[in-house]
């Protein structure tokens, strides 16, 4: 069994919803560097103040914050740890790389019709992080959490225009990685498009 997965795949593209139901089914701790800075912002904390505005206009808070952040969520963790969100860019991938050995880089492929589609109607909880889609995967209740009752609410970074920045991102950033992980030999690539779960089948698949 993979023990250090990497989820890689454009905004929307299902790496929370996937990273989720994967940690849950193999105890893995599942580290999302998109999480840990929305609740540093919620929080007021001193990384929060500075990646706020990067957050804002969809652009990558800046490598140093991030390296430093997860090189001590990394070491905290025990057993398999899923990492959602991070490495975002060659040099983080380079400073992982300098404290473990990835097993597992999961690319979820999806157009990028669909992911405008996914992150203009996702609503989020900002108490455990859950995620719903107004229409393909809607909370039992409206605006309510299924899994803590929290408060659902839109993400300022999922209005259009800031979604089309982060899109080209994450294309400039983010996508060199592909090549990365495939030269290493660790890369699988999912279609992220049909059922949650049919998705989930494969990725089970993946790990295995
Ligand atoms: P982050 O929170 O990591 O955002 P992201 O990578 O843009 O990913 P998302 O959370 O938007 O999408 P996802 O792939 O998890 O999809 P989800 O499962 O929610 O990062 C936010 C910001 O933080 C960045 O812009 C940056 O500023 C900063 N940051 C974070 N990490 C950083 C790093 N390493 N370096 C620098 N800066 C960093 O699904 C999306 C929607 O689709 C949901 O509504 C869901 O219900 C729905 N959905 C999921 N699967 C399906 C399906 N199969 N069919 C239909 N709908 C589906």
């Amino acid at each position: 069994m993979k023990s250090v997965i990497v989820l890689l795949g454009p905004p929307g593209s299902g790496k929370g919803t996937q990273g989720e139901k994967l940690s849950e089914e193999l105890g893995y701790t599942r580290l999302s560097t998109g999480d840990m800075l929305r609740e540093a912002v919620r929080n007021g904390t001193e990384l929060g103040m500075k990646a706020k505005s990067y957050m804002d206009s969809g652009a990558l808070v800046p490598n140093d914050l991030i390296i430093g952040l997860m090189k001590e969520k990394i070491a905290q963790a025990k057993g398999g740890v899923i990492l959602d969100g991070f490495p975002r860019t060659v040099e983080q991938a380079d400073a992982l790389a300098q404290q473990l050995d990835v097993d597992l880089a999961l690319n979820l492929d999806v157009d990028d019709d669909e992911l405008i589609n996914r992150l203009t109607k996702r609503r989020s909880c900002p108490q455990c992080n859950a995620v719903y889609h107004l229409i393909y995967n809607p909370p039992k209740a409206e605006g309510v959490c299924d899994k803590c009752g929290g408060a659902l609410y839109q993400r300022d970074d999922d209005k259009e225009e800031t979604v089309m920045n982060r899109l080209k991102v994450y294309r400039e950033n983010t996508m060199p990685l592909i090549d990365y992980y495939e030269k290493k030999g660790t890369l699988v690539t999912i279609k992220g498009v049909g059922s949650i779960d049919d998705i989930f089948k494969q990725v089970e698949k993946a790990v295995q």
